[in-house]
């Protein structure tokens, strides 16, 4: 499956980067280039590595767990 029509990188390829050491989205682009043109092909690499999107995480318990807790 095409993941980065940009790059033309497929999910094998992405899966190859991580082998030879990317980690996570920027690391992907400098391996096979995938995410590095427009970029909209980021969240489904951030999938493929198993990294939750930084937002999501945020509030992934929802806004208060976010909040700063009062000593
Ligand atoms: S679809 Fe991957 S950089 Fe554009």
């Amino acid at each position: 499956m095409v993941v980065c029509h940009c790059r033309a990188v497929s999910d094998s390829g992405i899966r190859h980067a991580v082998e030879r050491g990317a980690a996570d989205v920027e690391s992907v682009a400098r391996h096979c280039g995938a995410g590095s043109v427009c970029g909209g092909c980021r969240p489904a690499i951030a999938l493929l590595l198993g990294v939750v999107c930084p937002l999501d995480a945020a509030y992934a318990d929802g806004p208060a767990a976010t909040a700063p807790s009062v000593p």
